[in-house]
């Protein structure tokens, strides 16, 4: 052999072992973890409610102008002023409610200005200082709804409002009578009474919403309570609006005051005032202002997001124990109508807007969460993430004509079928997955069946860098295969871009049967939803 041939199969082989030893630093050959979880399908639990799925629109940035408004003269394709691709999208997630126009908004919202032909241009003091064009008001709220298929939340303005306008709001949207407001409304476009499934008095009282004490909001909200009525006729029973009350914003001292206070009045009310749900507010914060990055953050990050976002349970565990006092018949539903991650807002962009990006670590954050509500699903029975569209966590982001989905989006679509089903329980043993100090269950699950009888399980490995394997057995059904769909990224901060817009998206997935147990392999990082055939 030449020199130089010797020469050359030295270079191949230096750069094959280069390669090997690189690939080895990358993706080190860690075995899969073994898990064993138990579906008890005979033991039903509490119906896990749809509203769980909700979601909160406020104006806010680019949340609602840009974002599901762009005006009936818009090049963007829309229906009446509301884009296509938006409705299009969220369609296919079967959004059960909306809340909307707040937030710190709603308290600084006077409805009438968003209604008729003439609309003034405002502020919006609370989001960037910015002009509120009144373009999109009840009408244009109603019809979004109408068009993606959902029901309204609406929070009406406690903070610098007054029982009379929100009432004549109501009437306004809600009476099918002659009178001069529902004459208006048909003037506007809607001779029929809109439903409205839900009604929030009041947002975050206790801050933005006018800093009130718990006491003063009691009897602030006694007066709602008992003056803002919804007239649908349709809703005078059965299916009547729901009154949520202002909650707590945590769980210390001046929160479970709070919690006690409502819910030791709830005990005693009386047949003139009466609430069905108790808000709560809780974001993933760490430390407040937010500082964390959305994307471009390390495994370290990762770890801390996801212990914060685990005190959910802790929180909601607190608050129920309180409102197992005064209601032990679980009549008051925890309603948690803002939760989510929020992190520092992306550079360059308005702080006051809330824009951030959403990666697979928010993924994983969502599973954890819903599976939270999941397992309180006899107390809580609505959730809302904050928020729909461009703002904190994000189902969807635009920008001008371009749309994309997020990693949020996409778990809220896998979870469609744990929408109103029962929540069965499972057993196993999470393990744990470590980052320093920190300590982090390794696997979460529920499981739930179907109107159909069909049975649903989620899986979330929490584990950034080991798959996990899963193996299944079951009591009240002889499982014979299962299928589905897995979420991963290739990182923990992947995200989805107008240009990459499907980096993290879901992949089908089946398990093997092995001795009737199915076993399944899921990725680091990653949510499963499967169905099982039996
Ligand atoms: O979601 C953003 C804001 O957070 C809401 O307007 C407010 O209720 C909360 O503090």
């Amino acid at each position: 052999m030449s020199n130089k041939a010797k020469k050359t199969r030295w270079v191949y082989l230096r750069a094959f072992v280069y390669f090997f030893l690189a690939m080895a630093a990358a993706a080190p050959l860690v075995a899969a973890q073994k898990v064993e979880l138990s579906v008890d399908t005979s033991k039903a639990g509490a119906k896990i409610d749809r509203n769980i799925f909700g979601q909160f629109a406020e104006h806010l940035g680019h949340g609602i102008y840009e974002g599901i408004w762009v005006g009936t003269d818009s090049k963007i394709p829309n229906t009446r002023g509301i884009r296509n691709d938006v409705v299009a999208a969220l369609k296919a997630l079967k959004v059960p409610n909306v809340r909307w126009p707040g937030g710190c908004f709603a308290d600084e919202y006077h409805w009438r200005k968003g209604i008729g032909a003439q609309r003034p241009v405002t502020l919006n003091p609370n989001w960037g200082g910015v002009t509120e064009p009144n373009a999109f008001g009840t009408h244009e709220f109603m019809d979004f709804l109408e068009q993606i298929g959902s029901d309204a939340y609406v929070s009406i303005n406690v903070g610098s409002g007054t029982p009379q306008e929100a009432s004549e709001w109501l009437e306004y949207m809600t009476t099918a009578q002659p009178t001069t407001l529902a004459k208006e409304r048909a003037v506007n476009g809607h001779a029929a009474p809109y439903r409205i499934g839900y009604l929030g008095i009041g947002n975050e009282s206790w801050d933005c919403g006018g800093n009130m004490t718990p006491d003063y909001y009691l009897s602030q909200m006694k007066f709602y309570s008992r003056f803002v009525r919804n007239f649908n006729p349709e809703q005078q029973e059965k299916n009547r609006m729901l009154k949520v009350a202002v909650g707590p914003g945590g769980g210390g001292a001046r929160w479970t005051e709070w919690t006690e206070t409502i819910m030791k009045a709830y005990q005693h009310h009386t047949w003139s005032w009466d609430i069905d749900g108790l808000s709560m507010h809780n974001y993933t914060v760490v430390k407040w202002p937010p500082a964390f990055k959305s994307v471009g953050f390390e495994e370290r990050e990762y770890a801390q997001i996801l212990k914060s976002t685990l005190e959910m349970e802790e929180l909601i565990d607190k608050h129920s124990a309180i409102m197992d006092k005064y209601d032990p018949q679980k009549k008051v539903a925890l309603v948690v109508d803002e939760w989510g991650g929020w992190y520092a807002p992306m550079p360059g962009s308005n702080p006051g807007f809330l824009v951030q990006q959403n990666s697979m670590r928010d993924a994983i954050l969502a599973a954890l969460n819903l599976n939270i509500f999941a397992r309180h699903a006899d107390r809580v029975r609505m959730a809302n993430i904050a928020q729909m569209i461009n703002v904190l966590q994000a189902m969807i982001l635009t920008d001008k004509e371009k749309m994309a989905m997020t990693p949020t989006y996409h778990v809220f679509k896998m979870y469609v079928p744990f929408q109103d089903a029962t929540f069965v329980p499972v057993t196993f043993d999470a393990g744990t997955y470590k980052n320093g100090e920190i300590n982090l269950p390794r696997v979460d699950a529920i499981a739930a069946t179907d109107k159909t009888g069909k049975v649903w399980i989620e899986v979330t490995n929490v584990d950034p860098n080991q798959a996990a394997e899963i193996e299944m057995s079951f009591a009240g059904i002889a499982a014979k295969s299962a299928a589905g769909e897995t979420l991963t990224a290739p990182k923990v901060d992947s995200v989805n871009t107008f240009d990459a817009p499907t980096t993290v998206a879901p992949k089908p997935i089946s398990a093997r049967v092995q001795n009737r147990k199915l076993t399944l392999k899921v990725e680091p990082k990653s949510v499963t939803v499967i169905s099982v055939e039996q």
